[in-house]
């Protein structure tokens, strides 16, 4: 047994499901705590000095006044990949659109080519980096795309790896299939053949073999069209894989209304989505999963996350991790950017980040909450609380972190 004491606050949603509305802003907060793990497990939480019950030979961990939380999940990355695009952000100051560098064979389109290019333990172990970076972040569950191999043989690959990685990281990881991320140079200006090519060959493969739970998709003009999405979604739902979708990043083009018509577990960025989007994704009770690294990276406007959460939207903020519109995996930047441009409270900020980014990928029975029965990822902090912790921009405010009962940072 593992016993962490000395905790001044500790930090934490409560329950399996996603919380929305004013649920999303109760945490639950303990002064001068205490937790009690058994294993991977935890098994007591005890306040105000006291210790749970423990047998004589636990093993004691003094927090030193540690402002402790779940460990984050960071519920939408595409880090699995080649190379990196630092020389698209002078093409972006000059006014080039996402879209216009992805359509002259850029964007996507390059790292699609790095990423051929590389071996599974060449991707191994780059990747392999970036999960270790994570974790000193604070985060200790990703879940990580496809979508730079666009072909059978890419694709597999890359979810190979995401396969290796969850095997043998420490990190927590779940697998999304978002072949339909482009549309690959040997399907240029054939958008529907790839399309068939994507649910004929690649998800009906990617399912036989599991290698993924999820399927994502691009919705976005120039891309792939509400039709074409929902095709490789009903596609995934037959072939037993739980939906996400890119919805509304660039244009309102009717993402968020499918997201809520197909009851996909989330959808991703929204910076978009016009009122009709918000209800959808409330009736549908979709998460909304918002990623404001990216509209700062492409100089895009903020996701209406208040208007969301009013309307009784659940919210999870992640990083977007990719060489291209999000390279950073600091998902302590994405809570600075809540807290200040979505202007989520620090509460609800937490909340997004844990549990709700939990629910977002399936793990919220086992992951986001620091409770009796939930596995025992923590967080400790080098500050007082939550407001500190998303006020303070650009320190790595990680004092240690807890994965599985066992300490892997501090
Ligand atoms: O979520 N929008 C599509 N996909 C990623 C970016 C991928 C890339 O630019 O490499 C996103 O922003
Ligand atoms: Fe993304």
């Amino acid at each position: 047994m593992l016993l962490i004491h000395n905790i001044s606050l500790l930090q934490t949603p409560v329950g399996n499901e996603s919380l929305r509305g004013e649920a999303q802003g109760e945490n639950r907060k303990y002064r001068n705590a205490s937790v009690l793990i058994d294993g991977e497990t935890i098994c007591a939480v005890a306040e105000n000095g006291a210790i749970p019950p423990c047998p004589p030979d636990t093993m004691r961990l003094d927090a030193r006044g540690a402002f402790v939380t779940p460990g984050w999940v960071d519920a939408h990355t595409h880090l699995v990949f080649g190379g990196w695009r630092q020389h698209e952000i002078p093409l972006k100051l000059r006014g080039a659109g996402y879209i216009e560098i992805l359509q002259s064979g850029g964007g996507i389109l390059d790292t699609v080519r790095q990423t051929r290019a590389l071996g599974e333990d060449a991707l191994f172990s780059r990747a392999w980096g970036f999960l270790d970076e994570q974790l000193r972040f604070g985060v200790t569950t990703t879940e990580i795309k496809s979508g730079y191999g666009l072909d059978l043989e890419n694709e597999c690959k890359q979810l190979r790896v995401i396969r290796r990685l969850k095997d043998e990281h420490a990190m927590d990881i779940v697998a999304t299939c978002m072949a339909a991320h482009a549309v690959p140079p040997e399907f240029a200006g054939r958008t529907e053949a790839y399309v068939d090519y994507v649910c004929e060959i690649i998800l009906p493969r990617v399912a036989k073999e599991h290698l993924a739970h999820y399927c994502d998709v691009f919705c976005e003009t120039g891309v792939f069209s509400v039709e074409q999405s929902r095709r490789v979604l009903e596609t995934a739902r037959a072939l037993g894989m739980g939906l996400k979708i890119h919805a509304d990043e660039i244009d309102a083009l009717g993402g968020a209304l499918l997201a809520g018509e197909l009851g996909a577990v989330s959808a991703e960025h929204l910076i978009a989505t016009d009122d009709a989007g918000i209800s959808a994704l409330s009736a549908g009770h979709v998460i909304a999963c918002l990623l404001p690294q990216t509209s700062l990276y492409l100089n895009k406007g903020f996701a209406r996350a208040r208007e969301m959460i009013v309307r009784n939207v659940a919210v999870c903020v992640a990083s977007d991790f990719n060489p291209g519109s999000c390279p950073s995996l600091n998902l302590q930047l994405s809570a600075n950017l809540a807290y200040l441009r979505y202007r989520m409270t620090p509460e609800e900020t937490l909340t997004a980040l844990t549990l709700n980014a939990a629910c977002a990928i399936g793990l919220g029975n086992r992951l986001g909450s620091i409770e009796p029965g939930k596995q025992a990822d923590l967080t400790l902090w080098n500050a007082d609380g939550m407001e500190l912790l998303c006020y303070r921009m650009g320190t790595n405010q990680v004092k240690a972190v807890v994965k599985r009962g066992k300490v892997v940072v501090g």
